[in-house]
């Protein structure tokens, strides 16, 4: 039997990201994905929640995770899914975007899972189409649903997310990902500590009310998460750090480090991982990793 969510009831209509939404509201999905994962486990795997519903997955960009646990969850919910590339439509021959999403609607799609490279594509789409939107990643903007499967994680583990020292490593500035964590974090409570070299979080991120730092070795031993964002191998071409192997040594998450950090530091990656660069794989691999975990919680 799925259990009842709280109290707080969902009136939106779209998520397009974690900035707009109240504590209420975040903890509301986090109670209700934790009553839907028993579906997850069950031998004959659905519930009739979305019977008789249309979900498009409209990917502009390529994606292992988000697009397959969409894909998937909808056809838990025993919704009809189909999936859109980019690449293989008739975008090439130059139609616009929201023609795309229009056409899409008019076959029935209820709900657009919309990824793109260009922030704020999710929203523009919403003014123009009356299906759902679900913001699945929007340039460096938001990835709502990562940060949700992030801290729903981290409250599986923890027991709770109030109180909590966070710790984000790497690239911030060009990270969706980062910034869905900071709102999500700090609305519930958290304490957020931003990592990396200087070209890769800028001073800005202090007045949305987090720490920023560059030695992650005085970091690390303060948290009681490490959340190790994705390097963008094509940043240095742009020459925001000198090498892979020079990040690796000051930022890198290793055995050894995490020897000098609590027993019981959370460590989370969005992927996808680069071993060797963000965390070697004796620590992605290891028993303080959770990574295998969160794409467990997305779906
Ligand atoms: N974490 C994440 O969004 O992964 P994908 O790019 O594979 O969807």
């Amino acid at each position: 039997m799925i259990a009842p969510v709280s109290p707080t009831a969902w009136t939106r209509k779209h998520l397009l990201g974690l900035e707009d939404l109240s504590a209420a509201e975040i903890v509301a999905i986090l109670d209700t994905a934790e009553s839907f994962s028993e579906v997850s486990k069950r031998s004959r795997k659905k519930v009739p929640a979305l019977t008789g519903r249309v979900v498009f997955n409209l990917f502009f960009e390529n994606s292992t995770r988000t697009r397959t646990s969409f894909s998937l969850s909808a056809k838990r919910l025993s919704a009809d899914t189909q999936d859109f590339s980019a690449s293989v439509s008739s975008l090439t021959k130059g139609e616009t975007f929201i023609d795309t999403a229009r056409n899409i609607e008019a076959m029935g799609a209820d709900v657009l899972v919309v990824r793109h490279p260009t922030p704020g594509a999710p929203h523009l789409l919403s003014q123009h189409v009356r299906a759902s939107i679900i913001n699945a990643g929007d340039g460096a903007h938001e990835h709502p649903t990562q940060a949700l499967l992030d801290l729903l994680t981290i409250r599986r583990a923890k027991g709770k997310i109030d109180g909590l020292t966070v710790g984000l490593i790497g690239d911030i500035g060009h990270s969706r990902v980062a910034r869905s964590n900071i709102w999500g974090l700090l609305k519930l409570g958290a304490k957020v500590i931003l990592c990396g070299p200087p070209t890769l979080v800028p001073r800005g991120f202090e007045r949305l009310g987090c720490e920023v730092a560059h030695h992650l070795d005085d970091v690390l031993p303060r948290c009681d998460v490490v959340n190790a964002l994705r390097i963008q191998r094509e940043r240095q071409e742009r020459g925001l750090f000198p090498s892979l192997n020079e990040y690796f040594q000051l930022y890198g998450i290793t055995g050894e480090r995490l020897a000098r950090a609590k027993p019981d530091l959370l460590v989370l990656a969005p992927g996808p991982i680069n071993r060797g660069v963000e965390l070697t794989t004796e620590v992605a691999d290891g028993p303080q990793s959770a990574i295998l975990d969160q794409v467990t919680n997305g779906v």
